[in-house]
């Protein structure tokens, strides 16, 4: 994308000092909707409902079908721009919403087209996918999800909304919350990982911080953006992670797994749903009326608005269950898709289809009520440019207070996976660092995948961060060795060189940000390209040359700094390496804040959400499974493992290091028994046994030990991002709900059943403290069985 302005004080804000940060997580209180919050969501207000009954009444059919209408813009040289024709369109009243165009003054052209030259003078909306961060780009969501900080990745998305409404948009296709068990799949990027309470903790924070606030009552001022939870549903369980593919569950796993962060949103209020791509069992979404009518509307009674996948309606014809694309407008609208997203379906075959009696004109009229209720809650009706205030444009975009939240996010969000022998934190009074590895000064890479507006020249890598962290008197050498996925042998020596010649070594390996998101599911998670040779070359390189550098006994300092969206399978490498940090893609600040965390700057305290397996083969695994009647055993033949590999992961969900160490002790329950639907209060003491202070995540997983269906071995209920300084304990305290202890029975009734419960506490999902509880009493029943799936 064309860059548009980008004035020196933003440069100098770019490199926010470190002193100028706080040293650890700071209390994170998220600026609120710029207006006071209404108590009633402007979304769904009585007047907002009968100002659309009374437009209703003006439309004609096509009128209607133009407000489910949504068109993609084009890029230009000059930035997005509508395709030809477009504005023809608008006048005819024939287009209801764009994506992808934005700009507060070119869209303040385009509402004037709307609303002075169509006959209804219908405002436009104009969405985009803001998935992290607009101009100014956070981590992947995946990343922010390590951060285990709901209140950080809230004030994420509130500073990306500010900034994409200073720019004209009023809507994003975000928070995607798709459970992900297969890192094969490459949108896992886009996601929270494996873990549905996780997964649903950042689908809330994400949706607040977009809307400005709870339950969709800030829509309505200028800086909230409504937020579309996608993709509806269970997008992420595409068969063998290959991207699109069909996703065969049982409706037991789609409500305890896939279903809850979906289920999240919709209570924080999202004012939109995305339908997937995808089929479930032979149903494809977007003509599934059980997704978007007995779940979505009547169980969980959403009342905002929903939008297709990119061309997801014709899909209905591969997927096979519509001959044509006048069936499949119908099948859509029926199924309850009320905007069609560049398809030109419903534009093209439902005024036919209303016509002829094949589909009720009522059907129409409620989506389109649904659409002018949202851009009536916007205020568009009353001044429809609202959202183009060209200097509100200016000073939002790239805020120096957005760059410095950018890089505070990215920090929380780095896993420290190992540190040998105190590796890390390097020292600054180096002589020579070499920064080694094809994705050391890729920009693009450093931004993520779904990077908006964010442009790559406006963004740090780790070689610019390593350099900005020492300053001039030390010498930095940069090697790229070998590219990321080709195999060419060419940069292997002067790689090896600058190892030798270093005192430390920073090596930066992964994948780019193509290699993960959509349309990019691989068949191998191991590293790709020449990149494991590049890293035995330095590693061997660094060993034969450190008796000339250092002591015998103080090898030279190497760092793995890992980017990449999805985890790898890095076995050798986890091994080899004395020490190796996950950075993900952290967005503008990556190189700033990976710089934080090699010396020392900043204590990593993110952990993963996500398993990392040993090898491809091993997919899936993840933490929260059955244990099954042969759990593994390795002294035993006949249980359930491979013959080739053990049944650990490489790294665990929830894993995580830091520069000091955590002891857990004291695993507190206020009571051994309950009755069921009461609560129980569990607390720790967690001391910072290290010499340095830190931020732990304190997490609390249960389980249902003996119930009428097998429970997963455990299930996290609870966590806790915490800091303390070196030699503080904190006692750190839990409430046990019924929903926490709730499963779906054989009736697929949500109960909570007597008898006994584990409780584990810990530092990651496989090292924890245990105690038990009972709950006593009858069947707790919490809610009736869902209709059945079809
Ligand atoms: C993706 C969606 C995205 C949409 C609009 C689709 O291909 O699946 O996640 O929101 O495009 O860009």
């Amino acid at each position: 994308m064309k860059r548009k302005f980008f004035p020196a004080a933003i440069a100098a804000a770019l490199w926010p000092s470190v002193s100028a940060l706080p040293a650890q997580t700071p209390a994170v209180v998220a600026p609120a909707a710029i207006q006071t919050q209404a108590r009633e969501s402007p979304l769904f207000s009585a007047r907002g409902s009968q100002f659309a009954d009374s437009v209703l009444k003006l439309m004609t059919l096509d009128e209607k079908i133009g407000q489910l209408n949504q068109s993609p813009g084009e890029g230009s040289q000059t930035g997005p721009r509508v395709p030809v024709g477009g504005e023809a369109l608008i006048r005819a009243g024939r287009i209801g919403s764009f994506l992808g165009i934005w700009g507060a003054d070119y869209t303040r052209g385009l509402q004037r087209v709307a609303t002075q030259e169509s006959r209804l003078r219908i405002p436009l909306l104009f969405a985009m996918d803001v998935i992290h961060g607009f101009r100014t780009i956070y981590p992947v969501p995946l990343a922010e999800a390590a951060s285990f900080d709901p209140a950080r990745v809230e004030f994420s998305a509130r500073q990306a909304a500010v900034e994409a409404t200073a720019h004209g948009l009023h809507w994003t296709f975000a928070p995607m919350v798709d459970i992900a068990r297969d890192p094969r799949w490459g949108r896992i990027v886009e996601g929270a990982g494996e873990d549905p309470y996780l997964g649903s903790s950042m689908s809330a924070a994400r949706v607040r911080g977009f809307q400005g606030g709870d339950s969709a009552l800030s829509i309505g001022a200028p800086d909230a953006l409504l937020a579309t939870v996608k993709h509806f549903a269970a997008y992420g369980g595409a068969e063998g992670g290959r991207d699109y593919n069909s996703v065969e569950l049982t409706e037991r796993t789609l409500w305890e797994t896939y279903l809850p962060p979906y289920e999240a949103a919709v209570r924080a209020g999202v004012a939109f749903v995305m339908a997937s791509f995808n089929d479930i069992g032979g149903t494809p979404s977007h003509a599934s009326d059980w997704l978007f009518g007995d779940v979505l509307r009547q169980r969980w009674g959403f009342r905002g608005a929903v939008v297709s996948d990119w061309g997801g309606i014709s899909e209905l014809i591969p997927h096979g269950v519509a001959a044509n694309r006048g069936e499949a407008g119908i099948l859509g609208l029926r199924a309850g898709i009320d905007i069609d997203m560049s398809d030109n379906v419903y534009i093209d075959s439902l005024g036919a289809a209303v016509r002829s009696g094949k589909i009720p004109q009522a059907l129409v009229d409620s989506a389109v009520h649904r659409v002018l209720r949202i851009k009536y809650a916007l205020g568009l009706f009353q001044d429809p440019y609202r959202f183009n205030d060209v200097a509100r444009e200016r000073r939002y975009t790239l805020a120096a207070e957005h760059l410095v939240a950018s890089r505070l996010a990215a920090r929380e969000a780095i896993v420290l996976l190992k540190n040998s022998s105190k590796t890390l934190p390097l020292r600054k009074d180096t002589h020579t660092i070499a920064v080694i590895g094809p994705l050391a000064d890729d920009r693009r890479s450093s931004l993520g995948g779904w990077a908006a507006d964010g442009h790559p020249d406006e963004t740090l890598t780790v070689l610019a961060g390593v350099r900005a962290a020492v300053g001039p008197s030390v010498k930095v050498i940069y090697a790229r060795g070998s590219p990321v996925d080709t195999a060419d042998t060419t940069g292997l020596a002067a790689a090896r060189d600058a190892a030798a010649q270093a005192d430390a070594i920073v090596l930066v390996l992964g994948e780019t940000e193509s290699m993960s998101s959509e349309a990019s599911s691989r068949s191998s998670i191991e590293l790709p390209g020449l990149q494991l040779e590049l890293a035995r070359a330095v590693l061997r390189a660094a060993r034969r040359s450190t008796a000339f550098v250092q002591t015998d006994t103080t090898p030279k300092p190497v760092a793995v700094v890992l980017m990449n969206g999805r985890p790898l399978a890095i076995p050798e490498l986890a091994r080899e390496a004395p020490a190796i940090i996950e950075s993900w893609f952290l967005g503008s600040q990556h190189g700033a804040a990976v710089a934080d965390v090699l010396f020392g700057d900043y204590n990593p305290g993110g952990k993963l959400p996500v398993t990392f397996p040993r090898v491809t083969g091993q997919i899936p695994i993840y933490y929260n499974h059955r244990n099954t009647g042969r759990p593994s055993d390795t002294a035993n033949h006949y249980t359930s493992k491979y013959l080739d590999l053990p049944s650990s992961p490489l790294f665990p969900f929830g894993y995580g290091l830091s520069y000091t160490t955590f002891a857990y002790s004291n695993l507190h329950l206020s009571s051994a028994t309950i009755a069921a639907g009461d609560s129980l209060e569990v607390s720790v003491d967690v001391k910072n046994s290290g010499d340095r202070g830190g931020d732990e995540v304190v997490q609390l997983y249960v389980r249902d030990d003996v119930a009428s269906v097998e429970e997963p071995v455990k299930r996290l209920v609870g966590f806790q991002r915490i800091a303390s300084r070196a030699g503080d304990t904190r006692t750190v305290t839990f409430r046990i709900r019924p929903q926490s202890l709730a499963l779906y029975d054989r009736q697929m009734r949500r109960v909570v059943e007597p008898g006994t419960f584990t409780v584990f506490v810990g530092t990651s999902s496989d090292d924890v403290l245990t105690a038990h509880f009972t709950v006593t009493g009858d069947v707790l029943v919490l809610a009736s069985p869902p209709t059945r799936f079809r």
